[in-house]
């Protein structure tokens, strides 16, 4: 009922309302008393009278501070939807810091000035990059690493992504870029948080964030947020990497534990160096069985690293039981293969369609795609028209685009937002005979 009041929006019509609940029920409440205690006094009538009438007063009041309450939340709430913002926005890098041999983080402020939106923890940031060479901007999608209060700037760190061994291909361009070009004071788009890979720093399960390499990212940002909202949750921050050198954040997390009792802190090292001795607590891979061994209650567990230990964590708390919803994870590339239940069933495995006939609006082409021909995107790619994209697995957003005639047949799960009329054109493929797409 109280919401219900609260909701009223024009205070004249809430104060009233308030006003008239508190006088029929102070009426009829007085009426009953009086009734059974003094059924044959007329001055009793008269102090149903004046309950009634103060009952009136003071319900009025109420309402009116309902009125100024309501009205301070309407206005709060107002500053954050004016904060959040559509499209691209301007960021200025305000400092860079080295966190590990591989990884530097980037601090970024508005460069409007303005505030800022919060964040669920978890949660990334989708970025523009002006790269010379590229033909086009490079748009990239980076977790948020940290957790400030006041939430006045947004932390990236990201890792140097080089070329993988033993192929003749350019290292990463947009991780190389942002180490090698971008300094303090340069200027960088990016769009709103977003994100659902998030921790919900309420709940009474213990949350078991595991991660490896540059996994770690989104991690730190959950284990600062529980701490700051919900100390009392019990927390283990499992995190594995190579050595000392290749550890980023190792005392921002110890500092973390400092102020929370119930966060447990387990560094495994896979080569640690002689140097590297009291740094880490034991050797070898980030494993189920490790996490079995740390972890023996209830837990959610949150994954963040490279696919292969993704998946064979999840395998393994799987086989112990751990039910499927209860694993959360993010991917930063490549999907992983076999994913949680609740992905198994959405996905629209054993697409139908053979071949189809695409067209492309915007790039005036019509073409035909048979299966092998892979992704939408990876098809569109090859027939050099060059959609954006950014992470490749479902998760941004960023290739997005509307879709004007037949459908598409999902073969991962996307977990961004969809407009409605648009798909992903990264993990589908044509779900009939004819798709006529916006690109
Ligand atoms: C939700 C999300 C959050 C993320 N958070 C982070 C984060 O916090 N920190 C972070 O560092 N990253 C993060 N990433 C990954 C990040 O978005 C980029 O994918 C990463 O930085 C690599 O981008 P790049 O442009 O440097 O590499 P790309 O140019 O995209 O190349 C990727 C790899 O492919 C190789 N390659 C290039 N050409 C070829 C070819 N022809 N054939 C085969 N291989 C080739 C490159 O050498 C490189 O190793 C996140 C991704 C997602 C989806
Ligand atoms: S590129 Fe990220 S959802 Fe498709």
């Amino acid at each position: 009922m109280l919401e219900n009041i609260r909701q009223i929006h024009n205070p004249i019509i809430r104060t009233f309302t308030t006003a008239s609940i508190a006088f029929s029920a102070v009426t009829i409440l007085s009426g009953i008393l009086l009734g059974f205690t003094h059924p044959k006094d007329k001055s009793a009538s008269q102090i149903g009278v004046y309950s009634s009438l103060l009952g009136t007063g003071c319900g009025a009041i109420f309402g009116l501070l309902l009125t100024s309450n309501s009205s301070q939340q309407k206005a709060k709430q107002q500053i954050c939807d004016t904060k959040i913002w559509k499209d691209w926005r301007n960021f200025v890098v305000v400092r860079k810091v080295k966190e590990s041999e591989e990884i530097t983080s980037f601090y970024l402020q508005s460069e409007d000035k303005e505030e800022i939106p919060n964040f669920q923890p978890g949660q990334f940031l989708t970025i523009k990059l002006d790269i010379p060479g590229q033909d086009k901007p490079v748009i990239r999608t980076y977790s948020l690493s940290d957790y400030p209060e006041p939430c006045n700037y947004y932390r990236l760190s990201i890792k140097r992504e080089p070329a993988p061994k033993g192929f003749d291909v350019p290292p990463g361009v947009a991780s190389n870029f942002m180490h090698d070009y971008i300094r303090e004071g340069s200027v960088i788009p990016a769009k709103a948080p977003n994100g659902k890979f998030v921790l919900d720093v309420n709940k009474p399960m213990t949350a078991v964030l595991i991660s490896n390499g540059v996994g770690i990212t989104p991690m730190i940002s959950m284990a600062k947020a529980a701490t700051r909202l919900n100390p009392n949750r019990s927390i283990w921050f499992v995190h594995g990497t190579r050595d000392g050198q290749f550890h980023a954040f190792r005392d921002e997390v110890l500092e973390i534990t400092q102020q929370n009792p119930n966060l447990n802190v387990h560094f495994r090292y896979s080569r640690p160096l002689l140097k590297d001795e009291g740094k880490y607590h034991s050797m070898g891979y980030v494993d189920a069985a490790l996490i079995k061994e740390l972890v023996q209650q209830e837990a959610e567990y949150f994954l963040c690293g490279s696919p292969t230990f993704m998946q064979s964590i999840m395998d393994g708390l799987k086989e112990s039981g751990v039910p499927g919803n209860r694993i959360l994870f993010e991917s930063f590339g490549k999907p992983m293969k076999v994913a949680s239940e609740k992905i198994t069933a959405a996905v629209n495995i054993g697409n139908d369609v053979e071949q189809a006939e695409i067209v492309f609006t915007k790039s005036g082409k019509t073409l035909n795609w048979k299966q092998g021909d892979g992704s939408i995107l990876e098809f569109a790619e090859a027939n050099k028209i060059s959609p954006p994209f950014s992470c490749r697995v479902g998760i941004c957003g960023t290739c997005m685009c509307k879709i004007r005639g037949g459908e598409v047949a999902y073969q991962e799960e996307p977990s961004a937002e969809i407009d409605e009329g648009s798909v992903l054109i990264c993990v589908s493929q044509p779900g009939s005979s004819r798709v006529v797409l916006d690109i």
